[in-house]
Parts: structure tokens; sequence; C-alpha cells
């Protein structure tokens, strides 16, 4: 199997499943010349059917890019529903502010430009309700910081789930000297060591290559520190 017949059943699944997509947000992406590190179609869909599957109210999302992800995610909240979505870089975060305008979703998407570990603290100090769903789709390196603040952001029940978390295959190579693969191994040994959380994990290919998601669920309600 090559990366053609991932992309040719990709293409083909997108075609029988998928009704629509936000294909002006990837333009605009594109134009900009923001990097195409969006998830897939097939990807956002997934990511719309578990907020949905678990009547998700407050979604919150770190690593904007152009909002392509977050459009999946806040189309899928009620209309009183809110994604809190957090940018590090000022050029991503106007181009996913053009984006959420152009689509309509100003008022269910709160997009907060800063870096997102100097973010999650500020939502801690201020008490912010805990979020039904939390995506992971930073800087890679981060991943375990990331990890320990948002688990202050939930409850019983959360699931929070991460993109690029197989990276080629190249998690599986303890000796690997990349940064970003070295994050998300950090952030794959605190997930399994966490008593709060179950974990799993997802390996996907498609037209974004080989990579995979995990998929965690809050399971008590003892707040970590
Ligand atoms: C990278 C980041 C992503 O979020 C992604 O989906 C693909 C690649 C990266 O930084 O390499
Ligand atoms: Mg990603």
């Amino acid at each position: 199997m090559t990366n053609q017949t991932w992309q040719t059943v990709d293409d083909y699944l997108i075609g029988q499943l998928i009704e629509r997509d936000f294909t002006e947000v990837l333009e605009r992406s594109l134009r900009a010349g923001l990097p195409e590190h969006h998830v897939s179609s097939l990807q956002g869909m997934l990511l719309h059917i578990l907020v949905r599957a678990v009547n998700a109210q407050r979604v919150l999302e770190l690593g904007t890019l152009a909002g392509y992800s977050s459009l999946w995610l806040a189309t899928a909240l009620p209309k009183n529903g809110t994604l809190i979505t957090i940018e590090a870089d000022p050029n991503h975060a106007v181009i996913a502010a053009e984006n959420f305008a152009a689509a309509g979703m100003t008022e269910r998407i709160h997009l907060i430009q800063d870096d997102a570990r100097v973010a999650l603290e500020r939502l801690i100090a201020e008490h912010t309700a805990p979020f039904d769903v939390i995506f992971i789709d930073a800087d890679k390196p981060n991943n375990p910081v990331y990890l320990a603040l948002a688990l202050r952001l939930t409850k019983p029940g959360t699931l929070i789930i991460a993109d690029n978390v197989v990276r080629g295959g190249q998690v599986a190579d303890a000796a690997t000297d990349d940064d970003k693969v070295q994050g998300v191994r950090q952030f794959c040994a605190d997930l399994g060591k966490n008593p709060r959380l179950v974990s799993t994990a997802l390996q996907t290919v498609g037209s974004k290559g080989y990579d995979g998601f995990t998929l965690s669920l809050v399971t008590d309600a003892v707040q970590s520190d």
C-alpha cells in the first residue's frame, strides 16, 4: 500500500461521506502561505462526530492554525456552545479570524492569540468552567506541558484528543533526536501513567500520510495540581 492508494481511498470516502467541507478555509490558508498541517476532512468529521456524540457545550483547541479543525469542532456545538481556540502565531490568528468571520461562526468561537501555556494558565487562574472536549494540536515539543495544564480544565467525562502522535512511525523510535517526536513520546507516556485517564490511540493513513490520534477519557473527579 502506498501514499497514492491512501489518497485515492481518502478521495473516494470523502466523495461518499462528506457533504459540506470547509475548502474555502484551506484556500485562504494556502494563499496566506500557512503550513499545510491541518487535519484531513475525514479527520475533521471525526472530531465533529466526537463533539456531537458527547453532547459537548464547551470545547478547547490548542493550535488553531487557519481554523480548519476549529470549524469542524465549532459546527458540532449547539448555538449556545463555545469553542475556545488558542493560536500562538499572530499571522495564523489573523487568517483564522477571517475564516471564522467568513463562516459566520464568530459568536461560537473565541480565538485567543497567545502562547498556549500562557493562555492555559490564564484560563486556570480565571476558574473557567471545565471543557467537555479538548483537542491538542499545537507545537509538539510542548505536548506534555499542555496535557498537564489542560487536565486542570477537565471534569469526569472530558474527552482529550491529540493529533500527530504517530508521525510516520517515528513515535516508536526511542533514540530519536526530533524534539517533536520526543514531545509526543513523553505525552504518550504521561497519558499511560495517569490514573485519571483511560487512553487509546488510532493510527491513521490518508491524504495527511501516516499519523494518528490519541483519545483519552477523564474518569474521576480528582483535580491534578
Ligand atoms: C505538524 C503539526 C501538525 O499539527 C500536523 O498536523 C502535522 C505536522 C508539524 O509541526 O510538523
Ligand atoms: Mg496536527
